[in-house]
């Protein structure tokens, strides 16, 4: 099998991983905010499962727009691109979108070891997790996605 398409399958199962421990991540933080309980160890590692993860997918992602040969065919123009709302979603919109959602991940979670009490490091993880997985969902090839897992 080409690297490439190891790499794309593997960037799409872990697309799921990093999805349900974000939700899990948002809906555990969020039970805690309103509830004001104490944050623990397993608050913690909700966060940080969903961290890696997330992590993971984008290293896959950067070698992935490098390798796949569908990327390869966006080098034409750039105006072609900008055009076609296929080829935008692929090769700038999905990268940078999940590259920036990634970026306000990583920035909860330092939030959340900074903060001081209980409840706002529950807080930090529920928006800025929010706002990421909002960005991820909002820029997911889905037309593409799922056919290949259920048809
Ligand atoms: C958490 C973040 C991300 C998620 C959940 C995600 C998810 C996905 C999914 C579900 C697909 C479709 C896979 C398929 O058709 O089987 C895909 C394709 C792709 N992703 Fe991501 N992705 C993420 C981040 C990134 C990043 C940061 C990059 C690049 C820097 C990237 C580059 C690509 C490329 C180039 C494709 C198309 C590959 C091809 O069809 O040859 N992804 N992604």
């Amino acid at each position: 099998m080409e690297f490439s398409t190891i790499i794309k399958q593997a960037h799409s199962g872990v697309a799921y991983l990093a999805i349900i421990f974000l939700a899990i991540a948002i809906i555990n933080a969020f039970a805690g905010a309103s509830a004001k309980r104490q944050f623990t160890d397993k608050d913690k590692k909700f966060g940080l499962f969903a961290l890696i993860f997330t992590h993971i997918q984008l290293l896959l992602g950067l070698i992935l727009y490098f390798v796949s040969p569908m990327v390869h065919t966006l080098n034409g123009s750039m105006g072609e691109v900008m055009k076609n709302s296929a080829l935008r979603l692929y090769g700038i919109e999905h990268p940078m979108i999940n590259i920036l959602a990634i970026v306000l991940i990583t920035i909860g979670w330092s939030k959340h070891k900074k903060a001081t009490d209980d409840n706002s490091k529950f807080k930090k993880f529920t928006i800025f997790y929010t706002i990421g997985l909002i960005l991820i969902l909002s820029r997911i090839p889905w037309s593409n996605w799922l056919p290949s897992i259920f048809g």
